[in-house]
């Protein structure tokens, strides 16, 4: 099945950046920027990701790990690398999210840098590996509205064909960071100017229904317009909303390492295996690492084998696999020419 899975083409719709900085990278990267090297020792690091109790602490390890960045050539390599395990894990197109405000606005770091070092990673990837990465800029959405609108500003020159510094590979934005108790409506100021940022318009997605409760997505949906929902599991708990996505044919981004490690299906109550629920119902799922560094990379691998145990509504392990594959291109935003060619 591993094989199998990895010979199969997809794309990875879900995947952050900073969350495929290994121990390993971190380490080398605190190295060569003079920084204590107790703190990001690899052995420590890798226990300090081996349990989490839900989002908030992750995202105190994952904040920690990302504040080794200081260099272009950081963000080149923390890139690379994520590219590689891409590459050998059949990705061939990947919408990549990124955290600005998890390394600027606090005078170490531009956006400059940050963008520079991930689109240099990003044509290199396309040249050497054959993985077309694209990114999406996410907002923290326990930060200010105000401070996204900053970001969509320091992001126009890139946006803008006729700028020096354009480049094509900025494709939406997104929404990531603790959920409960940040709504996604306090965003529609951000989400309405990145709709109008670039001349084609950014694609807009938001994580939502991870740990907050369904109405969180039906929020995002009215509020942000959002085209996809990241993670989203938790519509499960109302069938109205699990209605409204089938109807819609609105894709989910589903990473089930993600949140078998975060203890998301214990605490609320959608219930084991969200995948197979999720498509037994209609609803359009993919199947994602989010943070492969902290989880698990090889999900649609890890989902097939869930199914394998026994063929769950009909539906044999290699059925299940294609079928994540094939959904992986069609909710992604690449033309429908290219979705056609990966029919
Ligand atoms: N940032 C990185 N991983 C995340 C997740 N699973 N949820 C919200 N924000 C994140
Ligand atoms: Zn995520």
């Amino acid at each position: 099945m591993p094989e199998f899975v990895a010979g199969l083409p997809k794309a990875e719709l879900h995947l952050h950046i900073e969350g495929s900085l290994t121990p390993a990278r971190a380490y080398a990267i605190a190295k060569r920027n003079g920084l204590d090297l107790d703190a990001f020792d690899p052995e420590k690091g890798a226990a300090a990701r081996r349990e989490f109790t839900s989002l908030v602490p992750f995202l105190i390890e994952y904040g920690k790990c990302s504040g080794v960045m200081r260099k272009e050539a950081d963000f080149y390599d923390m890139m690379y690398d994520y590219l590689e395990r891409a590459a050998e894990n059949g990705v061939v197109h990947a919408e990549i999210f990124f955290d600005p405000q998890t390394h600027c606005y606090t005078d170490i770091l531009e956006f400059k840098t940050v963008i520079t070092g991930l689109t240099k990673a990003l044509e290199e990837g396309r040249k050497t590996l054959g993985v077309d990465g694209k990114l999406i800029l996410c907002f923290l959405r326990d930060r200010s509205v105000e401070e996204a609108l900053q970001v969509l500003e320091d992001a126009r020159p890139y946006m803008e064909v006729k700028s020096p510094v354009y480049t094509p590979d900025l494709l939406g934005v997104g929404m990531d960071n603790a959920e409960l108790g940040f709504r996604p409506g306090r965003f529609k100021p951000a989400y309405d100017k990145a709709r109008h940022a670039r001349e084609a318009g950014l694609h807009c997605v938001a994580h939502a229904g991870e740990e907050g409760d369904a109405s969180y997505i039906t929020e995002a949906l009215d509020d942000l317009k959002i085209e996809r929902v990241d993670h989203g599991v938790r519509c499960l708990e109302d069938p109205a909303v699990v209605e409204r996505l089938v109807k819609a044919q609105t894709p989910l981004t589903v990473c089930p390492c993600s949140n078998h490690r975060l203890q998301v299906y214990p605490r609320f109550f959608c219930g084991e295996n969200a995948v197979r629920q999720l498509l037994s119902r209609g609803v359009k799922v993919t199947v994602n690492s989010d943070d492969p560094a902290y989880f698990f990379m090889g999900n649609v691998s890890a989902a097939g084998r869930a199914c394998d145990a026994s063929a769950y509504d009909g539906f044999l392990a290699s059925n299940y696999v294609r079928t994540l594959a094939l959904n992986s291109f069609d909710a992604s935003f690449i033309s429908e020419d290219d979705k056609k060619a990966h029919k």
